[in-house]
């Protein structure tokens, strides 16, 4: 089958999307459930309904926009990613995916194609941990690896409840109603940008990811003793940002301890009470993200920070809760869905080349749901999660074939 993606199509909806910022340019920032967020939901569903799709939204706002089959029957085949972005971030994590998925499935549409199973593009809720303290929200509930009880409990940094903030953006269905069963989906696959530098190191247009890193996330809250920086003498002082700066450093260490050259951790947010340049800090609190390829050497990673901040905090007499947010196994692509992107590659005359994905993605839960794949695109650099992410417009639609034709041999 011939296909023509449409490039102007594909820029004019990233610009569109782009737009949406709770941040001026260059930065992209779309907090889920803010104002920029809900435009560029609303651009995106006056975008599936120009296509032709039919649209769903659940209880958190995934939104699911179908093209029914010739045996609607059959479980849907489903394409998409997230458009959240974590402050002053790209315009391409995640968005790609989602406006990928649309051109794919429009490619299709004006091909004549007729495909047997639906075909599904989802836009996920909050991939993106900044608001919630999770990633992967919206795809985690859907594999019923939140439910409904826990997803009442989450709140943001202001104290506002998951459910209030749903609920004011519209989204008010019943939040019981959100997880899908196994067999739902035929196949899921994700296109999204790498992130890293291997696909523009190497030369190579297309990743065939085959498995997807185990994240994990520690929140650790210091209370120590405030106090005048110039009445307090040193040996006197139990200050919150030293712990957490001994703390950031242990974090280190333990990443470098593991004896995988696979593990990665990192102490991303850091924030001090009452932060005056002459006040001893009282409080401190840590958002600590910990990843390796394998679950062990994270767990290994885990459990010598955990017993660093119990040593520091003895020392240094600061009192301290540690809470452990998530600690999610990896996931394996699909081999059929693999062997089908692999092909496509081959038939497209793209080379691809087979790697892990060190980011995590809402393909690591739709795993749990269906066999599923993820398609990377080469990133400018290596760089993402800044202003300066970039990914190149022929890139892009070398994964949108690649991403429509995928879809085509699993829908046909
Ligand atoms: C996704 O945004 C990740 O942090 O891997
Ligand atoms: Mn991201
Ligand atoms: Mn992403």
């Amino acid at each position: 089958m011939e296909l023509t993606i449409n490039k102007a199509a594909i820029l004019a909806d990233l610009d569109a999307i782009a737009a949406c910022s709770d941040s001026p340019p260059p930065g992209v920032t779309r907090l889920v459930y803010g104002e920029a967020d809900q435009r560029a939901r609303a651009y995106v569903r006056d975008r599936c309904r120009q296509v032709g799709l039919q649209l769903r939204e659940d209880a958190l706002g995934n939104l699911f926009a179908r093209w029914p089959g010739t045996a609607p029957d059959l479980p849907a085949v489903a394409s998409g990613s997230h458009i959240d972005a974590l402050p002053e971030a790209g315009r391409y994590d995640g968005t790609v995916g989602v406006v990928g998925a649309l051109e794919a499935i429009s490619a299709l549409r004006r091909a004549g194609y007729q495909p047997r199973h639906s075909l599904e593009l989802i836009l996920f809720t909050a991939e993106e941990p900044t608001r919630f303290g999770l990633g992967c929200l919206g795809s985690r509930a859907l594999a019923g690896a939140l439910d409904p009880e826990q997803l009442r409990a989450l709140r943001d940094s202001a104290g506002r409840s998951l459910d209030e903030l749903r609920v004011a953006a519209g989204f008010t269905g019943p939040l019981d109603m959100v997880q899908l069963n196994r067999g739902h989906y035929a196949a899921f696959v994700e296109l999204h940008i790498e992130q890293g530098s291997i696909l523009e190191t190497e030369g190579v247009p297309i990743g065939v990811v085959r498995a997807i890193a185990a994240p994990a996330t520690l929140r650790v809250h210091l209370q120590g003793q405030g106090g005048h920086a110039g009445a307090v003498l040193m040996l006197e002082r139990r200050d919150a940002l030293l712990a957490g700066a001994e703390i950031a450093l242990a974090v280190e260490h333990a990443a470098l301890s593991t004896g995988s050259p696979n593990t990665v951790a990192t102490t991303g947010s850091f924030q001090i009470e009452p932060g005056a340049v002459n006040a001893i800090p009282s409080a401190a609190t840590l958002a600590i993200d910990v990843r390796d390829s394998a679950a062990e050497p994270r767990d290994h990673a885990l459990a010598a920070i955990s017993a660093a901040v119990a040593a520091i905090c003895g020392r240094r007499h600061v009192a301290y809760q540690l809470d452990l947010l998530n600690a999610d196994p990896p996931a394996t692509c699909d081999p059929a869905v693999i062997e089908a992107l692999v092909t496509v590659c081959e038939a497209l005359g793209f080379p691809r080349e087979i790697m892990v994905s060190r980011a995590y993605h809402d393909s690591l839960f739709m795993a749990r749901l269906c066999p599923s794949g993820l398609i990377f695109i080469p990133s400018r650099g290596g760089v993402s999660h800044c202003a300066d992410e970039y990914a190149d417009p022929d890139h892009i639609c070398q994964g949108v074939a690649v991403l429509a034709h995928t879809l085509a041999r699993l829908s046909g």
